[in-house]
């Protein structure tokens, strides 16, 4: 499948906002990444709401995703880049890193309108991208930086948050938000049953409504700041 599709900002992307913002407006002129940067809302939400400066760095795989970003931004202190994950950032090291890379359990993906047309290679427990990411962090975060990411239940979030709790002295979840999953889910129930019975992922059925969760983790200061 080509994918050359922008994904549409959600529900993530709106409490990546919000808690990006909070850490954010207590700092200034620090180096900022977002890695999944998509059309850009977060970054340009973030800018449009803070007044001190920052220097922005967003990128993506997709370079129609960047195209629309540079469209979006307005402002001085931003560099875009298309790459893989950190690769287009080699030699820097940030203050803040938002990750939104994708990251749902692949097979929930695949039934999904969400990602069609949008790169999403991340394993039946959604976390392929994010375990690149953790390996590659201590060489992009300084030590005394702050990630902030999702823990979306329609990926293996108990496995995520011990990840992160192994990297990181201090990790703060942020309430959960439910939020009710499409048709597509309800469709294929037999095989997203299948991944909730092993634990990949986690949803409620209330009033025959398939329910999911989105919290945002709030990681500070790395635990082993040696680059391997
Ligand atoms: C969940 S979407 C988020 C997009 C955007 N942040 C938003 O809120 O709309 C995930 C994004 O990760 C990008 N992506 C997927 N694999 C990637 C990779 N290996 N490296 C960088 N970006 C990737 C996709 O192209 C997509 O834009």
């Amino acid at each position: 499948m080509t994918e050359n599709k922008i994904f549409k900002e959600n529900l993530t992307s709106k409490l990546l906002q919000k808690q990006a913002l909070r850490v954010l407006m207590k700092l200034n002129k620090k180096n900022v990444c977002e890695i999944g940067c998509g059309d850009g809302n977060i970054s340009n939400f973030l800018l449009s709401n803070l007044k001190k400066t920052h220097y922005f760095h967003i990128s993506d795989i997709s370079r129609s995703a960047i195209i629309q970003a540079k469209k979006k931004i307005d402002y001085n202190n931003i560099i875009f880049k298309v790459g893989n994950l950190f690769s287009p950032w080699k030699e820097k090291k940030f203050d803040l890193v938002i990750s939104d890379v994708s990251s749902l359990s692949q097979p929930v993906a695949d039934k999904s309108p969400w990602y069609k047309g949008v790169k999403s290679d991340c394993g039946v427990d959604g976390l392929k991208n994010v375990n690149k990411l953790m390996k590659q962090i201590n060489k992009y975060l300084k030590p005394d930086g702050i990630l902030v990411i999702p823990l979306i239940s329609l990926s293996n979030t108990i496995e995520l948050k011990k990840k992160l709790k192994k990297k990181f002295k201090y990790l703060k979840e942020s309430k959960r938000t439910y939020w009710p999953i499409p048709k597509f889910f309800k469709q294929n129930i037999r095989l997203f049953d299948k991944l909730l019975e092993k634990k990949i992922i986690y949803y409620e059925e209330k009033f025959g409504i398939y329910l999911a969760y989105t919290s945002i983790a709030i990681c500070k200061k790395l635990k082993d700041n040696s680059v391997r």
